[in-house]
């Protein structure tokens, strides 16, 4: 059996001009990637290791010097207009500041309609945001759907943000550290939420993290980023278990419960 292919980088490089100077710095270095359908790949490395600017490459938000991007089987530069926008679409961005995501004029309700535009009326798209709303677990009264994204708390804004990604049926979520901004016990709940969709609606995450742990407990593979390339990548369990590169082990060391028996996928619950 052949699993689909939902995003491909290959050789992707990416560098940015250093503000005042004419330096470059080469933030993603011939990064080769794969996501398929149903998956969970989890992207880690230090602070400036080029994370983010990967998964705005991959989301089609920035477009890489060198390299390409297939997403569900289009090569990105190769798609314009409406072509793009329904590629796109399949592929919705969680970012780890979830406030800074939403336009702090417009409503819940606003906010929501917006990831909803594809249904055919407003009485369609209310009863969809209601329902979405209702699974993440946020209760979608008519007092709620009017708040503003201010009138939220950091776990309430997290979890709107995840009702909206899945608002257009995603086949990929790009999760930029979703979690860092959360307390420990949204965290888990979060995290929980993101799995359980997963499983119902076998959604492929690319995950950004900087917690090796995490990466442990909920992805199948794991990539490691280190100066701009991914200096290894595979399976969860071979990688964090018994890395290959030195960067790998020293990142895995510095985590002192990946030392001792491995902790199942049972421990968000
Ligand atoms: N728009 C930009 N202009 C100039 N340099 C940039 C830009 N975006 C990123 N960089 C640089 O590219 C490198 C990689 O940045 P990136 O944000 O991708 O790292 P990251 O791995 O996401 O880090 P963090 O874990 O801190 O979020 C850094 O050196 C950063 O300063
Ligand atoms: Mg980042």
């Amino acid at each position: 059996m052949t699993t689909e292919t939902l995003l491909e980088l290959e050789h992707v490089t990416k560098a940015f001009k250093r503000r005042g100077t004419s330096e470059q710095v080469l933030a993603v270095d011939q990064v080769s990637l794969t996501v398929r359908a149903g998956e969970s790949v989890a992207l880690v490395g230090e602070s400036g290791s080029g994370k983010s600017t990967l998964a705005r490459i991959a989301l089609g938000l920035e477009l890489p010097d060198a390299g390409s991007v297939v997403l569900t089987g289009h090569e990105l530069s190769t798609l314009r207009g409406k072509q793009l926008r329904s590629v796109r679409r399949r592929m919705q961005p969680i970012f780890q500041d979830a406030g800074a995501s939403f336009n702090p004029r417009r409503s819940v309700r606003a906010a929501m309609f917006q990831g909803l535009r594809h249904l055919g009326s407003d009485d369609e798209r209310q009863a969809r945001a209601v329902d979405l709303l209702d699974r993440v677990g946020l209760r979608p009264g008519e007092s709620f759907l009017h708040r503003l994204p201010h009138e939220l708390s950091g776990g309430q804004r997290q979890r709107l943000a995840i009702a909206r990604a899945i608002a257009s049926d995603p086949v990929l979520i790009v999760a930029d550290e979703p979690l860092s901004g959360a307390d420990v016990s949204v965290r888990g709940q979060v995290m929980n939420l993101l799995v359980d969709l997963q499983k119902e609606r076998g959604i492929a995450y690319l995950m950004i993290t900087h917690d090796i742990s995490l990466a442990r407990s909920f992805a199948d593979r794991v990539a490691v980023m280190h100066h701009g390339s991914v200096v290894e990548q595979g399976s969860t369990d071979d990688v964090l278990s018994e890395p290959k590169d030195d960067y790998t082990r020293l990142l895995v060391r510095a985590v002192p419960e990946l030392n001792g028996p491995m902790p199942s996928r049972a421990y968000l619950t």
